[in-house]
Protein backbone atom coordinates (compact mmCIF):
# COMPACT_ATOMS: atom_id res chain seq x y z
CA UNK A 1 0.00 0.00 0.00
CA UNK A 2 1.25 3.43 -1.17
CA UNK A 3 1.74 6.05 1.53
CA UNK A 4 -0.56 9.21 1.39
CA UNK A 5 0.99 11.55 -1.30
CA UNK A 6 1.46 15.40 0.15
CA UNK A 7 -0.78 18.06 -1.12
CA UNK A 8 -1.62 21.49 -0.78
CA UNK A 9 -3.69 20.96 1.84
CA UNK A 10 -1.03 19.04 4.06
CA UNK A 11 1.38 22.13 3.35
CA UNK A 12 -1.28 25.11 4.02
CA UNK A 13 -2.46 23.15 6.97
CA UNK A 14 1.37 23.07 8.37
CA UNK A 15 1.45 26.61 8.05
CA UNK A 16 -1.67 27.09 9.76
CA UNK A 17 -0.46 25.40 12.78
CA UNK A 18 2.57 28.23 12.73
CA UNK A 19 3.21 29.40 15.17
CA UNK A 20 2.28 26.89 17.95
CA UNK A 21 -0.55 27.83 20.46
CA UNK A 22 0.54 26.44 23.98
CA UNK A 23 -3.20 25.71 25.46
CA UNK A 24 -1.13 25.11 28.67
CA UNK A 25 0.18 28.58 28.62
CA UNK A 26 -2.41 30.14 26.89
CA UNK A 27 -5.81 28.81 29.27
CA UNK A 28 -6.59 31.10 32.05
CA UNK A 29 -6.17 28.53 35.14
CA UNK A 30 -6.63 30.77 37.93
CA UNK A 31 -10.36 31.23 36.50
CA UNK A 32 -11.08 27.32 37.10
CA UNK A 33 -14.36 26.98 39.96
CA UNK A 34 -15.87 23.96 40.99
CA UNK A 35 -18.56 26.95 41.90
CA UNK A 36 -19.86 26.76 38.45
CA UNK A 37 -20.83 23.89 35.46
CA UNK A 38 -18.20 22.69 33.75
CA UNK A 39 -21.24 21.19 30.92
CA UNK A 40 -24.19 23.21 30.57
CA UNK A 41 -27.23 21.72 32.38
CA UNK A 42 -28.59 20.07 29.02
CA UNK A 43 -25.49 17.67 28.35
CA UNK A 44 -25.47 16.16 31.52
CA UNK A 45 -26.46 12.70 31.27
CA UNK A 46 -29.42 12.71 33.41
CA UNK A 47 -30.44 16.34 32.72
CA UNK A 48 -34.78 15.53 32.79
CA UNK A 49 -34.49 13.20 34.65
CA UNK A 50 -37.06 14.10 37.92
CA UNK A 51 -35.13 12.43 40.80
CA UNK A 52 -31.83 14.31 39.66
CA UNK A 53 -33.66 17.53 38.54
CA UNK A 54 -34.75 17.25 42.07
CA UNK A 55 -31.33 17.42 43.85
CA UNK A 56 -29.92 20.48 45.22
CA UNK A 57 -27.52 22.59 42.23
CA UNK A 58 -24.44 22.02 44.08
CA UNK A 59 -24.83 18.23 43.40
CA UNK A 60 -26.24 18.66 39.78
CA UNK A 61 -22.89 20.92 39.20
CA UNK A 62 -20.83 18.71 40.73
CA UNK A 63 -21.79 15.69 38.08
CA UNK A 64 -21.14 18.51 35.47
CA UNK A 65 -17.67 18.17 36.46
CA UNK A 66 -17.24 14.95 37.00
CA UNK A 67 -19.02 13.85 33.39
CA UNK A 68 -16.57 16.66 31.77
CA UNK A 69 -13.49 14.80 33.61
CA UNK A 70 -14.88 11.80 32.07
CA UNK A 71 -14.81 13.24 28.94
CA UNK A 72 -11.28 14.24 29.27
CA UNK A 73 -10.12 11.08 30.28
CA UNK A 74 -11.42 9.31 27.64
CA UNK A 75 -9.19 12.19 24.94
CA UNK A 76 -6.76 11.53 26.86
CA UNK A 77 -6.46 7.77 26.40
CA UNK A 78 -7.27 9.03 22.45
CA UNK A 79 -5.12 11.14 22.02
CA UNK A 80 -2.07 8.70 23.45
CA UNK A 81 -3.09 6.48 20.88
CA UNK A 82 -2.37 8.79 18.03
CA UNK A 83 0.61 10.10 19.64
CA UNK A 84 2.50 6.83 19.74
CA UNK A 85 1.35 5.58 16.15
CA UNK A 86 2.45 8.88 15.00
CA UNK A 87 6.08 8.51 16.26
CA UNK A 88 6.00 4.67 15.14
CA UNK A 89 5.71 6.11 11.95
CA UNK A 90 8.32 8.32 11.98
CA UNK A 91 10.96 5.22 11.22
CA UNK A 92 9.24 4.98 7.81
CA UNK A 93 11.30 5.38 4.94
CA UNK A 94 7.82 5.94 2.95
CA UNK A 95 6.71 9.16 4.67
CA UNK A 96 7.19 12.30 2.49
CA UNK A 97 8.36 15.22 3.91
CA UNK A 98 5.23 17.05 3.76
CA UNK A 99 3.19 14.20 5.41
CA UNK A 100 6.06 13.95 8.11
CA UNK A 101 5.99 17.61 8.88
CA UNK A 102 2.26 17.72 9.07
CA UNK A 103 2.25 14.67 11.59
CA UNK A 104 4.50 16.71 14.06
CA UNK A 105 2.61 19.47 13.85
CA UNK A 106 -0.57 16.96 14.84
CA UNK A 107 1.79 15.50 17.39
CA UNK A 108 2.75 18.68 19.29
CA UNK A 109 -0.74 19.41 19.25
CA UNK A 110 -2.14 16.34 20.70
CA UNK A 111 0.62 16.32 23.39
CA UNK A 112 -0.64 20.41 24.48
CA UNK A 113 -4.12 18.76 24.20
CA UNK A 114 -2.55 15.90 26.77
CA UNK A 115 -0.73 18.37 28.70
CA UNK A 116 -4.10 20.67 29.35
CA UNK A 117 -6.16 17.79 30.03
CA UNK A 118 -3.39 16.73 33.14
CA UNK A 119 -3.49 19.76 34.50
CA UNK A 120 -7.36 20.52 34.79
CA UNK A 121 -7.11 16.92 36.45
CA UNK A 122 -4.91 17.85 38.86
CA UNK A 123 -6.48 21.88 39.36
CA UNK A 124 -10.03 20.25 39.88
CA UNK A 125 -8.69 18.77 42.81
CA UNK A 126 -11.24 15.82 42.07
CA UNK A 127 -10.57 12.47 42.12
CA UNK A 128 -12.07 10.03 39.10
CA UNK A 129 -11.98 6.27 39.70
CA UNK A 130 -10.26 4.58 37.62
CA UNK A 131 -10.70 3.85 33.59
CA UNK A 132 -11.84 0.87 32.85
CA UNK A 133 -11.77 -0.23 28.69
CA UNK A 134 -14.45 -2.30 27.80
CA UNK A 135 -12.41 -5.52 26.30
CA UNK A 136 -12.80 -5.48 22.71
CA UNK A 137 -12.47 -1.90 22.10
CA UNK A 138 -11.99 -1.31 18.72
CA UNK A 139 -11.04 2.49 18.35
CA UNK A 140 -8.06 0.42 20.00
CA UNK A 141 -7.83 -2.44 18.37
CA UNK A 142 -8.03 -0.21 14.54
CA UNK A 143 -5.79 3.05 16.58
CA UNK A 144 -2.87 -0.08 17.52
CA UNK A 145 -2.65 -2.50 14.71
CA UNK A 146 -4.48 -1.54 11.68
CA UNK A 147 -1.92 0.19 9.28
CA UNK A 148 -1.81 3.51 9.55
CA UNK A 149 -2.08 4.23 5.97
CA UNK A 150 -5.16 1.71 5.84
CA UNK A 151 -8.50 3.08 5.55
CA UNK A 152 -9.63 1.11 8.76
CA UNK A 153 -7.19 3.49 10.93
CA UNK A 154 -8.50 6.72 9.77
CA UNK A 155 -11.79 6.08 10.11
CA UNK A 156 -11.26 5.18 13.91
CA UNK A 157 -8.79 8.50 13.98
CA UNK A 158 -11.69 10.53 12.21
CA UNK A 159 -14.44 9.34 14.82
CA UNK A 160 -12.29 9.88 17.45
CA UNK A 161 -11.44 13.50 16.60
CA UNK A 162 -15.35 14.04 15.15
CA UNK A 163 -17.28 12.45 18.03
CA UNK A 164 -15.18 14.44 20.64
CA UNK A 165 -15.46 17.76 18.92
CA UNK A 166 -19.28 17.56 18.44
CA UNK A 167 -18.93 18.11 22.29
CA UNK A 168 -16.50 20.25 22.48
CA UNK A 169 -18.80 22.78 19.92
CA UNK A 170 -21.96 22.37 22.20
CA UNK A 171 -20.03 23.80 25.43
CA UNK A 172 -18.59 26.49 23.05
CA UNK A 173 -22.19 27.84 21.85
CA UNK A 174 -23.43 27.52 25.63
CA UNK A 175 -20.50 29.18 26.55
CA UNK A 176 -22.86 31.51 29.33
CA UNK A 177 -23.92 28.48 31.14
CA UNK A 178 -20.29 27.19 32.25
CA UNK A 179 -17.11 27.61 34.17
CA UNK A 180 -14.90 29.86 31.51
CA UNK A 181 -11.43 27.86 32.15
CA UNK A 182 -13.40 25.07 30.40
CA UNK A 183 -14.53 27.12 27.29
CA UNK A 184 -11.24 28.34 26.84
CA UNK A 185 -10.07 24.71 26.89
CA UNK A 186 -12.89 23.58 24.29
CA UNK A 187 -12.15 26.55 22.39
CA UNK A 188 -8.37 25.39 22.12
CA UNK A 189 -8.95 21.86 21.18
CA UNK A 190 -11.87 22.77 18.68
CA UNK A 191 -9.26 25.56 16.25
CA UNK A 192 -6.64 22.32 16.28
CA UNK A 193 -9.07 19.62 15.74
CA UNK A 194 -10.58 21.20 12.61
CA UNK A 195 -6.92 21.00 11.03
CA UNK A 196 -6.53 17.63 12.19
CA UNK A 197 -10.44 16.67 10.78
CA UNK A 198 -9.39 17.98 7.66
CA UNK A 199 -6.16 15.67 7.25
CA UNK A 200 -8.09 12.82 8.65
CA UNK A 201 -10.78 13.93 5.86
CA UNK A 202 -8.18 14.46 3.19
CA UNK A 203 -6.39 10.76 3.87
CA UNK A 204 -9.65 9.25 3.79
CA UNK A 205 -10.58 10.17 0.84
CA UNK A 206 -7.66 8.74 -0.97
CA UNK A 207 -8.21 5.62 1.22
CA UNK A 208 -11.80 5.34 0.42
CA UNK A 209 -11.03 4.96 -3.78
CA UNK A 210 -8.69 2.17 -3.04
CA UNK A 211 -11.45 0.41 -1.45
CA UNK A 212 -12.90 -2.56 -2.79
CA UNK A 213 -16.19 -3.35 -1.93
CA UNK A 214 -15.91 -6.49 -0.01
CA UNK A 215 -13.63 -4.27 2.15
CA UNK A 216 -16.33 -1.64 2.40
CA UNK A 217 -19.30 -4.29 3.25
CA UNK A 218 -16.42 -5.61 6.23
CA UNK A 219 -15.49 -1.89 7.24
CA UNK A 220 -19.74 -1.08 7.49
CA UNK A 221 -20.17 -3.13 10.99
CA UNK A 222 -16.84 -2.33 12.49
CA UNK A 223 -17.45 1.37 11.69
CA UNK A 224 -20.60 0.96 13.52
CA UNK A 225 -19.65 -0.27 15.99
CA UNK A 226 -16.94 1.72 16.80
CA UNK A 227 -19.13 4.70 16.74
CA UNK A 228 -21.88 2.96 19.54
CA UNK A 229 -18.94 2.28 21.63
CA UNK A 230 -17.43 5.59 21.43
CA UNK A 231 -21.19 6.82 22.72
CA UNK A 232 -20.45 4.88 25.45
CA UNK A 233 -17.26 5.92 26.42
CA UNK A 234 -18.19 10.18 26.24
CA UNK A 235 -21.51 9.68 26.88
CA UNK A 236 -22.84 7.69 29.00
CA UNK A 237 -20.79 7.43 32.47
CA UNK A 238 -20.44 4.25 34.23
CA UNK A 239 -21.77 3.50 38.00
CA UNK A 240 -18.49 4.50 39.69
CA UNK A 241 -18.23 7.85 38.42
CA UNK A 242 -21.74 8.61 39.54
CA UNK A 243 -20.91 7.30 43.14
CA UNK A 244 -17.27 9.65 43.18
CA UNK A 245 -19.71 12.48 42.03
CA UNK A 246 -21.66 11.45 45.51
CA UNK A 247 -24.56 10.42 43.66
CA UNK A 248 -25.10 6.86 44.94
CA UNK A 249 -25.85 3.86 44.38
CA UNK A 250 -24.13 4.91 40.75
CA UNK A 251 -26.10 1.67 39.32
CA UNK A 252 -29.14 3.27 39.71
CA UNK A 253 -28.13 6.54 38.25
CA UNK A 254 -26.16 5.00 35.46
CA UNK A 255 -29.43 3.15 34.52
CA UNK A 256 -31.52 6.36 34.71
CA UNK A 257 -28.89 7.72 32.40
CA UNK A 258 -29.22 5.18 29.99
CA UNK A 259 -33.41 5.00 29.93
CA UNK A 260 -33.24 8.92 29.94
CA UNK A 261 -35.16 9.86 26.26
CA UNK A 262 -33.48 13.38 27.11
CA UNK A 263 -29.90 11.61 26.94
CA UNK A 264 -30.90 9.43 23.60
CA UNK A 265 -32.00 13.00 21.94
CA UNK A 266 -28.95 15.04 23.15
CA UNK A 267 -26.48 11.99 21.86
CA UNK A 268 -28.21 12.14 18.76
CA UNK A 269 -28.26 15.37 18.34
CA UNK A 270 -24.45 15.61 18.58
CA UNK A 271 -23.62 12.28 16.81
CA UNK A 272 -25.86 13.38 13.78
CA UNK A 273 -23.34 15.63 12.18
CA UNK A 274 -20.54 12.65 12.20
CA UNK A 275 -22.78 10.39 10.88
CA UNK A 276 -23.65 12.42 7.66
CA UNK A 277 -20.16 12.61 7.52
CA UNK A 278 -19.65 9.21 7.01
CA UNK A 279 -23.13 8.81 4.82
CA UNK A 280 -21.61 11.22 2.70
CA UNK A 281 -18.54 8.73 2.36
CA UNK A 282 -21.08 6.04 1.60
CA UNK A 283 -21.44 4.25 4.88
CA UNK A 284 -25.01 4.50 5.44
CA UNK A 285 -25.46 3.95 9.35
CA UNK A 286 -27.97 3.88 12.43
CA UNK A 287 -28.21 6.30 14.99
CA UNK A 288 -26.99 4.51 18.16
CA UNK A 289 -29.70 3.31 20.84
CA UNK A 290 -27.98 3.02 24.25
CA UNK A 291 -28.33 -0.05 25.62
CA UNK A 292 -30.36 -0.15 28.45
FE1 LIG B 1 -6.70 16.59 20.70
FE1 LIG C 1 -6.68 15.81 17.09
Amino acid sequence: MQPYSPSNLVEQLSRNSTPYHDPLAKIHWDLLTTDQFWLPPEAISLHGVPAFMALPEELRRRLSQYEFLNFVDAGLWLEGIFMERIVHTMRSRRNDRANLRYRLHELREEAGHSLMFVELMERSGLATPPRRLPRFLLADIFGRHAPMESAGFWLAILLGEEMPDRLNRYLRRHDADICPTIVEMSTAHIIDEARHIAYALEVLRGRLLDLSTPARLFLKPLVQKMISQFVELFYYPRPELYESAGLKPGGSWARAARSNPGRAAFVGQCLEPTLQLLRDRGFDLRRHRAVT
